[in-house]
């Protein structure tokens, strides 16, 4: 079990991250999450469509990436020269988050702006953490320090058969995507038993559906989710 904060939407006390009076940063975070394939980049583009359908300034950034150090970090993890043991691939997807923090989403939560993100954390508790076997408490802790402690308000898991998400995609796979069905029948484990054990954060959405069916459950949620929250929204286009 990892020792993330039992409540989401505040990070731990004392991580140093800036907050407004009432205790929340600015924007809101937002993450997609799930293996390769699953639709995140799909349904990305309806999350920011939604945002700014309602009037929410939002930016999309995804991992690892983001940033040019991060650009270049993932040409290394991704289309790499040797296959790093996975304490550095940890890291390395741990120095590109830290990089993306500090440099963008931070300042963009600051700025008000509601931040996507495209894998996050997650990512990593689920690959190297189950996938690779390093264990979600070494993962956390090593990413707790490089995020400080900026975790997600609302995370969409998207929740499909590695099979079947695999078959989707025309292009050869990239280093992590051509590692063999276990591993990722392991990352399709651990995510979801992330999402068991932060319900109040994860949703978990059946990516399994034609994308558009997707695209209907996901604006399902961020109008559920933003109603929870009491946040101003403005009303959609009709
Ligand atoms: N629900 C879906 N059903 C069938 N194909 C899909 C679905 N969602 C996305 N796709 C297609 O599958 C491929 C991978 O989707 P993508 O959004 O890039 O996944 P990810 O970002 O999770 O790797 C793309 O070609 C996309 O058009
Ligand atoms: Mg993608």
């Amino acid at each position: 079990m990892c020792e993330e904060p039992k409540s989401s939407r505040h990070t731990p006390d004392g991580d140093g991250a800036p907050r407004q009076p009432g205790g929340r940063r600015r924007g809101w975070f937002i993450s997609l999450e799930g293996g390769e394939g699953s639709g995140k980049s799909t349904q990305a583009a309806v999350v920011m469509d939604w945002l700014r359908s309602r009037g929410m300034p939002c930016r999309l950034v995804r991992e690892p990436g983001g940033t040019p150090l991060g650009e270049r970090l993932r040409e290394l993890l991704l289309n790499g020269t040797g296959r790093p043991v996975p304490v550095a691939e940890m890291l390395l997807f741990a120095a590109a988050r830290a990089q993306l923090v500090e440099t963008v989403i931070l300042p963009s939560l600051l700025a008000g702006e509601t931040v996507v993100c495209d894998r996050y954390v997650d990512s990593s508790l689920a690959y190297q953490g189950s996938g690779l076997g390093l264990g979600w408490e070494a993962v956390w802790s090593a990413n707790r320090w490089a995020t400080r402690g900026i975790m997600p308000d609302l995370t969409l898991l998207f929740d499909c058969p590695p099979e079947l998400a695999r078959a989707r995609h025309r292009r050869p796979g990239d280093d992590i995507e051509r590692r063999g069905q276990g591993f990722h029948r392991r990352v399709r484990e651990g995510y979801r038993a992330l999402a068991r054990a932060h319900g109040n954060r994860v949703v978990v959405i059946d990516a399994s559906r034609p994308a558009l069916e997707v695209a209907a459950e996901v604006r399902r949620v961020l109008e559920r989710w933003f109603v929870s929250t009491g946040a101003p929204v403005a009303p959609g286009p009709r």
